[in-house]
């Protein structure tokens, strides 16, 4: 926290304010700013040396929502909480929602005359979101590992029969049927296997996730009509990754053959990386995170499937076996990442988001972009 003023009182607390999650403002009476702390200059993206005395409404003159709480917490005496206020942010021209929390100060102290709190809720929402979403995933995959279990045992023993049964047929026409119940279980077996997943555990190993990104790249265009175009779009500073290369192959490549297949083949890909810091996955807050966006503009996905695309067995397709992204969500969730959606018609975005830091903490320094 940087005070902009030398009050005692204040000083003393510094530490404790600047670890606050809230961000925490304090106006004098014509509402210049005179402190704020570490999470409010994160929050706001301003810099408290650089703000010196201007008043709050200035530096967010498009927040007119909170000129109105402000002029309001100046006349009357009690506390008051205003939620979900949306604040336009001029120094990225973003929009955030915040809890706006007013504490008049008058009566305690001279100085200062509103005590601003603010906490962002889009940032809550995400988190508690990708916490329900994961456990939901873990659920799901320990049910659909049970189930294929229970389905692989006895095909075995069914197959076999059936192949002893092809053999004592006097007739040739009977075997027709045998066939089918062989073919069957064949193809049942496969989808058993596709279930369980890749099984050897595979090695890890430092890798360049645009070498993985090519690779799909030209798998997939090798397949295609030149209608459909992949794009793309790479931050050549990313550093290396520690993971499994044909287990993040198989993920993106599950991602990139279901845009291909909502583009029917014609249409636009684009495969994005970028670095990302102080992210959080699930409970977990990284230092650094990769980002792969895949981006299509194709249909998008139906509003009543968005919820449920990751599960196993959701499928729009009348081929399709609805297991490509509950895989693609198991994999990337072994490298301790996570896989996001969110989809409109003419854009729909699978985001893979992959810690990098943890791997390199005391590693080669070089591999950390500046
Ligand atoms: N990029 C996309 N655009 C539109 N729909 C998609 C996209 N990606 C996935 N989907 C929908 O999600 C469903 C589930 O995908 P997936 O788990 O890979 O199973 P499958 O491809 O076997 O159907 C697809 O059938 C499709 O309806
Ligand atoms: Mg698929």
């Amino acid at each position: 926290m940087k005070p902009t003023t030398d009050y005692q009182g204040i000083d003393s607390c510094q530490s404790i304010l600047d670890n606050l999650a809230t961000a925490v403002v304090l106006l004098d009476r014509e509402l210049r700013v005179r402190y704020l702390n570490n999470a409010a200059e994160t929050l706001l993206g301003v810099s408290a040396k650089r703000i010196g005395g201007q008043r709050l409404p200035d530096l967010l003159p498009r927040a007119e929502v909170l000129h109105q709480a402000l002029e309001r917490g100046l006349t009357q005496p009690q506390q008051f909480t205003k939620r979900e206020m949306e604040l336009p942010l001029p120094t990225t021209g973003k929009q955030i929602t915040v809890d706006c929390t007013l504490t008049p100060l008058a009566h305690v102290n001279e100085d200062y005359a509103l005590l601003v709190e603010l906490q962002q809720l889009d940032r809550m929402l995400r988190i508690a979101r990708e916490e329900s979403l994961l456990a939901q995933q873990h659920a799901m995959k320990v049910l659909v590992r049970g189930l294929a279990h229970e389905v692989k045992n006895p095909l075995g023993g069914l197959r076999g029969a059936a192949q002893l049964l092809e053999r004592e047929l006097p007739n040739e026409e009977l075997k027709e049927y045998t066939g089918i119940i062989i073919g069957e279980a064949d193809r049942l077996q496969k989808l058993v296997d596709h279930m369980l997943g890749p099984s050897r555990r595979s090695e890890q190993q430092k890798l360049n996730i645009h070498e993985v990104l090519e690779h799909v790249r030209r798998l997939v265009l090798a397949d295609s009509p030149p209608s459909l175009r992949i794009q793309r779009d790479y931050d050549p500073s990313i550093p290396e990754l520690l993971g499994v290369k044909d287990q993040l192959i198989q993920a993106v490549l599950n991602i990139v053959q279901n845009a291909r297949q909502a583009l029917q083949d014609d249409g636009t890909i684009v495969l994005k990386t970028r670095a990302q810091r102080q992210f959080t996955i699930g409970q977990t807050r990284h230092r650094l995170v990769l980002r792969i966006d895949i981006i299509d503009n194709g249909p998008g996905i139906p509003k009543e499937m968005q919820a449920q695309v990751f599960y196993p067995m959701v499928t729009g397709r009348a081929e399709g076996t609805g297991l490509g992204l509950s895989i693609a969500q198991t994999l990337v969730g072994q490298h301790g990442g996570l896989v996001e959606c969110k989809s409109e018609p003419g854009r729909t975005q699978f985001t893979l988001l992959l810690p990098l830091r943890d791997h390199y903490e005391g590693g080669n320094p070089q591999h950390v972009p500046h």
